[in-house]
């Protein structure tokens, strides 16, 4: 059975009370059972992970092909910053789906760079808890069809 690691970058545990504004009210917890429930839709195990630490995400990364086929990933703010996580994507040979909640390309300026998505295999942006759906099926149905 395929195994994708999903990744949570910073602040995403805050989902639900964070900015709501920006990024509704729906819960980290909550988007995770959607996801699970996808994932059993497609016949696939998923795990979870995430954390507020650059460094720890770096270490999942890198531990990531030898129990993973594949890996989604919203890196949150680290998206704009964080040249770590995109040399540890790098040495990566499963695919990296880069997801956001927003569509980075239509919000602040600083927002609009990824250093992530020149190493992802493909990028999903702007449609809330559906970008990490959509991304778990691209990945799927592209490890499927080798
Ligand atoms: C985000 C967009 C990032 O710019 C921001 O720092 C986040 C969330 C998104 O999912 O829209 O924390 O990755």
């Amino acid at each position: 059975m395929l195994k994708v690691l999903i990744i949570h970058g910073p602040n995403l545990n805050l989902l639900g009370r964070r900015e709501t504004d920006i990024y509704g009210t729906t819960d980290l917890r909550t988007i995770n059972g959607k996801i699970l429930k996808k994932a059993k839709s497609l016949k696939i195990n998923v795990e979870f992970y995430q954390s507020n630490h650059e460094g720890d995400i770096v270490d999942m990364i890198g531990q990531a092909d030898k129990k993973f086929d594949a890996v989604v990933i919203n890196p949150a703010a680290y998206t704009h910053t964080s040249v770590a996580i995109r040399d540890a994507i790098g040495t990566l040979d499963i695919p990296v789906i880069e997801v956001h909640l927003t569509n980075i390309y239509a919000r602040e300026e600083f927002r609009q760079k990824s250093l992530i998505s020149p190493v992802a295999k493909g990028v999903i942006s702007g449609f809330g808890v559906d970008s990490y759906l959509m991304g778990l099926e691209a990945v799927v149905s592209m490890l499927k069809k080798g």
